[in-house]
């Protein structure tokens, strides 16, 4: 007879196959052809375009759907234009209940839009229907409630209009969910475009908007390729566009947006750091791993696809790995045991195979189990790579696929060093039995979403998005509501308001110590201020700077490319300021506001030459100067974060951090209260900043470093370029180690600076509207925020 455990070795999983009898007769019914959803209807496309859809996991054909071109791209934002009006003017609670019945009734069809999902994607039906659909039925009754808090909450706050919106195919329904909850919860329309590839969770959910009551208009569904969401976010009638997908395609969107005052968010691509440390809990590590990089084929933007282990325990950890992977079971998607599911499409098995090959060549060494993938479909094993170099191909490329690349290290510091190496900043899991270890890690990963102990967590009470390459915004949380709002003072549009800040003018270089004809009050010739120290321009140029009657008041030095990279080099080295306590960064700004307030009269009297006000006027500036250094040293140890009360047992922290190095380029209106106005809550987050004052009125601000100088600001937290100010700023636009940019100049500049942004996807603040700095819309909560970026942190508590 037989032992048990015998028995047990010999035993397999038996097939347990999801039925999809309810989802096959729904696509009979629609005749396997799908429409457009514009303006509450369904519509097929003007000339009758359509596009295949297949079953990743057969390569059959599940639904022919239309092909979106310009006449309906047109048509779906004049139904959202139109629907905008009164849907933006319900009162928050009206709002809340549409979207509480679109929760209600997704939740009732949860097993037919898993079933869905898991045939069009091909992704396991364990987790379309644990993990998808779920979390998309959260998404609409989370942000049910915040339809309802938005006028309490966001006081002073509005809905910014019209959205387009562009989703990715890896999670096509919870993608939708994430864009269209918020946007709705905060009175916008929408019109929204799927995946090519997985359009069909996007088109039923449509009915669904038709069966809640949605009004037309409301929400506007156009499927259709790259081509289709090009029209979306080159439509001259759509205010704000949200893109999740890849960093290629986030580039030439931001270009195609630069300069149209459209507001942007970019979830995009990343290469997200697994981190092993040696007194790490390796099992639940393990266990990590396979929902890092196995969960969804590995098709996750946040995919822990870089491990990093620490030596002492790699080859147990290797070991360990490789024992479980082999266990997976890859597969029928509809197929309740099965593991690892189809990929999306053949394009993107190409793409992993041939990223594969690449690591192969590249001298890594490949383990795959030995199990033979299914006859049929897109399918590719859990793959792991070990002693890969961290320059690799497959160490640095996004793969999107089931591809693990594993690199050991010694020390803590290594660890980091190595988690930050990379041109993303997405996500990052931290595995350490030691809270001080681990909590140390979270705060100096580059990622915009920490995991400790865990991986892969999302809640729609949490944020989620990237620094560096892997775009700005956040989708989900409190902190994911901004980016469907806009202060109400710039209700009318911002960026598309007259511009009242005056262009830079053309200034002539004259050589350094020339002497300027019929000037004899000339005395001296200011410097550029640069890591606390005045330095001459690199070009050795100056220019004058006039008063407003004309004369001649003194020179500024003509900035250039070289003195705006000596001034990043100078803020990156002045890294300490970051790492200052909120009270002492409070304390120095509460110093240099007593030190400015100390030399009043003689900025008055410059400020009065400069702009030709009167003496009242310019001191009256110079003590809201004063003030404004106050509010934000007040504000230093008092802009806080959240705990997000997310559903699993975690601690779920959003902290904002600095971005780190920003650039600041002020505008000509109020010359030192608005130049004071951006410097300071920029510094008082932590920031360091290289700042192009007023071209015209550049005195101002070389008279301030001679403050800086006596005050307890360290050398290199606030650098000072003068010169051209658009010159100046596309440097600063182009430059890599800057992470974010503020340009309050002409519109001209304003668009040059988003499209020179798109090379490292900078964050832009560009303002070539009016600007009241006088009153208080010239200071708040607002200038904080885009100050900064919130890192969401998940510590996980109990069993
Ligand atoms: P993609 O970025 O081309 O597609 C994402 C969405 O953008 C789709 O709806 C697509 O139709 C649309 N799109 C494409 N070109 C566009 C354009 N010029 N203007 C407006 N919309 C456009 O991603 P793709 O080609 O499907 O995948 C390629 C790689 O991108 C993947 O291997 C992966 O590395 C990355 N990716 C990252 C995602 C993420 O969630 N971060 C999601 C999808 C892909």
């Amino acid at each position: 007879m037989s032992k048990i455990t015998e028995i047990l070795k010999t035993m397999d999983y038996g097939v347990a196959p999801e039925g999809n009898e309810h989802v096959v007769k729904w696509l009979d019914g629609h005749q396997h052809s799908f429409k457009h959803f514009i303006n509450g209807q369904f519509l097929p496309s003007a000339d009758g375009a359509q596009f295949e859809v297949l079953a990743p996991a057969t390569g059959e054909t599940l639904a022919m759907v239309a092909q979106g071109g310009m006449p309906e791209v047109d048509a779906a934002v004049a139904s959202a234009r139109r629907a905008y009006k009164s849907w933006s003017a319900l009162p928050g609670n009206a709002r809340a209940r549409y979207l509480y019945a679109l929760a209600r009734l997704l939740q009732k069809r949860e097993r037919f839009f898993s079933v869905l999902e898991s045939m069009d994607n091909g992704k396991p039906i364990r987790e379309s229907r644990d993990i998808d659909i779920p979390l998309a039925v959260r998404h609409f009754y989370h942000h049910a409630g915040w339809a309802d808090l938005i006028e309490t909450e966001y006081a002073g706050y509005t809905s910014v209009g019209v959205c387009g919106q562009i989703i990715p195919w890896n999670f096509p329904l919870l993608m939708l969910a994430w864009k269209i909850a918020p946007a709705l919860a905060a009175g916008n329309t929408v019109v929204l475009k799927p995946a090519e590839y997985t359009p069909l969770t996007a088109l039923a959910f449509a009915e669904l908007c038709q069966e809640a009551g949605i009004p037309p208009g409301v929400v506007n569904i156009v499927t259709g390729d790259g081509e289709t969401g090009a029209l979306i976010v080159e439509h001259n009638d759509i205010d704000k566009i949200a893109f999740t997908g890849s960093t290629e395609v986030g580039r030439a969107i931001r270009i195609a947006t630069a300069g149209t005052g459209k507001k942007l968010s970019l979830e995009l691509g990343g290469k997200s750091p697994f981190i092993v440390f040696d007194d790490a809990d390796l099992d639940s590590a393990v266990e990590g791993v396979v929902d890092a990089i196995w969960f969804n084929q590995g098709q996750v933007c946040c995919a822990g696809s870089r491990l990093l282990v620490q030596e002492s325990v790699a080859n147990r950890f290797h070991d360990k790995l490789k024992a479980r992977a082999s266990k997976l079971r890859v597969g029928d998607p509809l197929d309740k045991s099965t593991d690892v599911g189809a990929i999306v499409s053949e394009v993107q098995l190409k793409r992993i195979e041939s990223l594969v090959a690449q690591g192969r060549a590249e001298s890594g060494e490949c383990w795959q189990p030995a199990h033979a993938l299914p006859g049929r479909g897109f399918f590719f094993p859990p793959t792991l790579f070990t002693g890969v170099a961290p320059a690799a191909t497959v160490a640095q490329e996004e793969i999107f696929g089931p591809v693990l690349v594993s690199t050991t290290f010694r020390t803590h510091d290594e660890a980091l060093s190595l988690a930050n190496n990379s041109r993303y900043g997405l996500a990052a899991s931290i595995w350490s039995e030691n809270i001080n270890v681990a909590l140390d890690a979270a705060s100096r990963v580059k990622a915009g979403v920490v995991w400790i102990n865990s991986t892969n967590l999302f809640d729609a009470a949490a944020g989620f998005g990237g620094y560096r390459e892997s775009g700005f915004g956040r989708e989900g949380g409190r902190e994911g509501l901004y980016e469907y709002l806009k202060p109400r003072v710039a209700a009318d549009k911002s960026g598309k308001t007259k511009s009242t800040v005056l262009a830079a003018p053309a200034v002539a270089p004259i050589a350094a110590g020339d002497a300027i004809a019929g000037s004899p009050t000339l005395d001296h010739t200011a410097k550029l201020y640069i890591g606390g120290k005045q330095a001459r321009p690199d070009g050795g140029n100056s220019y004058t700077v006039f008063s407003a009657a004309g004369k001649p008041l003194g020179q500024a030095g003509l900035g250039n490319r070289k003195d705006i990279r000596n001034a990043v080099e100078a803020a990156h080295a002045a890294s300490g300021w970051s790492g200052y306590t909120a009270h002492n960064r409070a304390q120095v700004l509460f110093f240099l506001a007593e030190n400015l307030e100390q030399r009043s009269d003689e900025f008055a009297r410059r400020l009065q030459a400069l702009t030709g006000g009167s003496l009242a006027q310019a001191k009256m500036e110079v003590t809201q100067s004063v003030s404004r250094i106050m509010f934000y040293a007040a504000y230093a140890d008092k802009y806080d974060g959240a705990v997000h009360p997310t559903r699993t047992r975690n601690v779920t922290l959003a902290m904002p951090e600095p971005w780190g190095v920003m650039g600041l380029t002020c505008p000509d209106d109020a010359p030192l209260l608005s130049m004071i106005s951006l410097v300071m809550p920029a510094i008082a987050i932590g920031n360091r900043v290289v700042v192009v004052p007023s071209t015209a009125s550049a005195l101002i601000a070389t008279d301030f470093y001679q403050v800086l100088e006596t005050s307890d600001v360290p050398g290199g937290v606030i650098n000072i370029v003068t010169g051209e100010r658009d010159v100046l700023a596309k440097t600063m636009a182009e430059h890599d180690d800057i992470a974010a940019l503020w340009y309050f100049g002409g519109s001209d500049g304003g668009k040059m600076v988003e499209r020179a942004s798109s090379g490292n996807l900078k964050a832009t603040w560009v303002h070539s509207g009016n600007c009241d700095w006088r009153s208080t819309s010239g200071q708040g909560r607002e200038f904080l925020q885009k100050a900064s970026q919130i890192k969401n942190i998940w510590v996980p508590y109990g069993e």
